[in-house]
């Protein structure tokens, strides 16, 4: 006998469409994209995985408009780069709609600070270390970026970096692999939001994988020498952090780490990403990195070269057509797995579809949205707030900063005073109809003034010339002022990619026009906008007062009146230690001790130093000042000793001993005292924001666990050892307090 259950009764009254359609819905992301999959032709298969270019910002060379249209309407065309804007991003899409199997097209672009509202470069983001600022700025840059027609940032670059003349710093968080995690993560989850399928969500690209910003020599492209035990240490850990943070998608490297183009390396990219981390997520390659590996000379031609990319896990080729022109002949020989092609669709078709584009391929094409975005006061604010926090204050002796709005005369010289576009730096999307939308210098400063100051101005000189004849204007000027702020720097295109510099001082004659207006006497101010640390140790040792201002940005003028005037008292600390001269780098805080280390800044008797400098950076990891003063009480431990799987915890009391109210980010660093494989003279274990009210103390408290301090053994395996550890806390990683504690065993 049949018995029918109430569930049966249900399924009898629906209709036989709507039982289908209900078993549909059902289906897993996965089951629809097998099916997908099923229906695939190998040259629609292969299209997935190939990458174009539309021709809005190329680094290199584009394949012709023609062609990406028919290969689109076959369908043979997954993703592009360089499509911005609704209008655009609807044209392709429809071409794409007019395809055999309808499988919507991808839109990626660099949203490496910004989109429409341009926030502070990254390496200045950093130096906020407001990691709640730093996620909502990428909240920000992701909805305006969706709302035009973009799926896709090709962002957060997580790269370490301790060398100063390679000009992509300015895209990563600096020198430290703590800070770094926390802030690659932080911008995943910005960038991600409530996770794709949010129209206001899109894909994050972890980049480079792996190690590109160890480049020998701080040049561009350039090779990557280390060991393994380095590159998990200190180069894998913020992409680690991105891809626990749920990355939707990893970019490979344009470098070989020891010999292994990135790009066609089967232990990053199998054995570590997708083994070891079981990254489910897509892997695209850089721009022509596949067909860069036959110039390595790791591949013979562009077949070879797109076997090994395929092979070793690289699932999408942008821009070299190595694959395109390629994998469908190395299938049917035999020497590319099917296998292998799929699970590189897979992962494409998977991202296509938790994105929702195969149930609305116009989802990211709303005009409405995209005007929306514009100008939005919202991310003004938003940009204006982190851009303040990114300002760090260099020196500022006898308080010469804040100045009084009411100053009778102030003269503002140099080229950054009134340049629009310098403000925003590399990688920022130009939008030439907004330029007038970006707030100058010369603007936020008169906007902070008293109706009675006088402001004068002069160039004086532009960025990068040999031309000095504007230095007798600005003298003059500067002579008539009470205060003289001047405004220097790189100009937009001097860091960033493919802009390594051997030589990173003040750019042209600035310095000179520096030395020229200190001449006169007068009290001066110095900004330096840069997407990097610069040596200028002539101004550091002569010049008062000094801010570093980066590149920040839409609200660069506003940000630079409110620190300038004391609305905003600034705390930015830098996250790259600022060398005093190009021979010493690279310099960085977790060094090791060195079985000669100097005694003290002046000892250079047989001991690892140099003979015409001292070891110490001209400013060290994490510094930065206020116009307030912080005192540090002394390190109180609630035991000396723990075991694996007990805590410590560390208690700092903090007072703000000065005339104004401010934020400091309070450090604490580790060093294991002796282990099996030398550790640094310290490590960043933790950092906390406070704000102090003039007058006020706080207590700050830390927890110390065995994870703090784990590390990389000879053998890779990530352990503690028992052992005695300094602990240290303080206002930057020299100037701290310091006590000693021991792991049992
Ligand atoms: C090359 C850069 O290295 C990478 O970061 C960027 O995403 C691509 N070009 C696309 O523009």
């Amino acid at each position: 006998m049949i018995t029918i259950k109430p569930k049966h009764l249900c399924l009898l009254a629906m209709s036989t469409a709507q039982f289908f359609l209900a078993a549909a819905q059902k289906r897993t992301i996965e089951q629809k994209v097998d099916s997908v999959i099923k229906l695939m032709t190998l040259e629609e298969k292969v299209g997935q995985l190939n990458q174009y270019s539309g021709d809005w910002n190329h680094t290199g060379p584009i394949t012709e408009d023609g062609e990406k249209q028919t290969q689109i309407r076959k369908g043979q065309l997954g993703s592009m780069l360089n499509v911005v804007g609704v209008e655009h991003t609807r044209d392709i899409q429809r071409m794409a709609m007019q395809s055999r199997l309808k499988i919507p097209m991808l839109f990626g672009q660099d949203v490496i600070h910004g989109f429409k509202t341009t926030f502070p470069i990254p390496l200045a983001q950093a130096a906020s270390w407001d990691i709640p600022a730093i996620e909502q700025a990428e909240r920000i840059a992701a909805t305006e970026a969706s709302a035009s027609g973009i799926h896709w940032a090709f962002a957060p670059m997580v790269d370490l970096a301790r060398d100063p003349r390679w000009g992509r710093v300015m895209e990563g968080a600096g020198e430290d692999p703590y800070l770094g995690s926390k802030i690659a993560a932080a911008r995943v989850r910005g960038f991600q939001g409530k996770g794709l399928g949010n129209t206001d969500a899109v894909m994050a690209c972890v980049k480079h994988f792996a190690a590109y910003g160890a480049a020998i020599g701080g040049r561009d492209y350039n090779a990557v020498d280390m060991s393994y035990r380095t590159l998990w240490e200190y180069y894998l850990p913020p992409f680690k952090a991105a891809v626990d943070a749920g990355a939707a998608s990893l970019m490979n490297s344009f470098n070989d780490i020891n010999g292994i183009p990135a790009t066609g390396n089967n232990y990053i990219l199998r054995t570590i990403l997708k083994g070891k981390w079981n990254f489910k997520g897509v892997v695209v390659s850089d721009w022509g990195s596949v067909g860069e590996m036959i110039k390595h000379g790791f591949a013979a031609d562009e077949k070879d070269a797109a076997m090994k990319a395929a092979i070793a896990g690289c699932d999408i080729d942008m821009e070299s057509r190595c694959y395109k022109n390629n994998l469908v002949q190395l299938v049917k020989e035999g020497k590319v797995k099917m296998s292998v092609v799929d699970e590189a669709v897979k992962r494409v078709l998977t991202k296509k579809f938790e994105l929702g584009l195969f149930d609305d391929p116009y989802r990211f094409c709303n005009e409405q949205r995209e005007q929306s975005q514009k100008n939005n006061p919202a991310h003004r604010k938003a940009a204006r707030e982190l851009s303040e926090k990114s300002i760090v204050l260099l020196k500022n002796e006898n308080n010469l900063l804040p100045l009084s709005k009411q100053t009778k005369t102030i003269a503002v010289i140099g080229p950054f005073v009134k340049s629009v576009r310098d403000n925003l730096g590399f990688w920022s999307m130009e939008w030439p109809d907004d330029s007038s939308t970006i707030v100058t210098q010369w603007e936020g400063i008169k906007n902070k003034v008293s109706i009675d100051t006088k402001l004068l101005y002069a160039k004086g000189c532009n960025i990068n010339d040999t031309d000095s004849s504007g230095f007798a204007e600005a003298v003059e000027v500067a002579r008539q002022a009470d205060v003289v702020i001047m405004s220097v720097g790189e100009a937009r295109d001097m860091s960033g990619e493919a802009k390594s510099r051997s030589s990173i001082r003040l750019p042209g004659i600035q310095e000179a026009l520096i030395k020229a207006i200190h001449a006169t006497g007068k009290p001066v101010i110095v900004m330096i906008n840069a997407g990097r640390p610069l040596v200028f140790n002539w101004v550091a040792d002569n010049i008062p007062s000094i801010l570093y201002t980066w590149w920040l940005g839409t609200e660069a003028g506003n940000a630079i009146g409110d620190v300038l005037f004391g609305d905003y008292n600034p705390s930015g600390k830098i996250t790259m230690s600022f060398p005093r001269t190009e021979g010493q780098i690279p310099v960085y805080y977790n060094h090791q001790n060195t079985g000669r280390p100097a005694a003290n800044e002046t000892d250079m008797n047989y001991v690892s130093s140099y003979i015409d400098l001292y070891n110490s950076p001209k400013f060290p990891f994490g510094y930065g000042l206020s116009y307030t003063a912080f005192t540090y009480g002394d390190i109180v431990l609630d035991n000396k000793t723990m075991n694996t799987k007990g805590k410590i915890e560390a208690k700092i009391s903090i007072t703000n001993t000065g005339n104004y109210d401010g934020e400091e980010t309070v450090q604490l660093y580790i060093r294991d005292m002796v282990s099996s494989v030398v550790r640094p003279v310290k490590e960043l274990k933790g950092f906390q924001k406070i704000f102090l009210k003039k007058g006020e103390t706080k207590t700050v408290s830390f927890i110390i666990s065995e994870d703090d301090l784990k590390f990389y053994n000879n053998d890779l395996q990530y352990i503690s050892e028992s052992g005695d550890f300094k602990l240290f806390i303080g206002t930057n990683s020299e100037n701290v307090k310091e006590v000693s504690f021991r792991l049992l065993k």
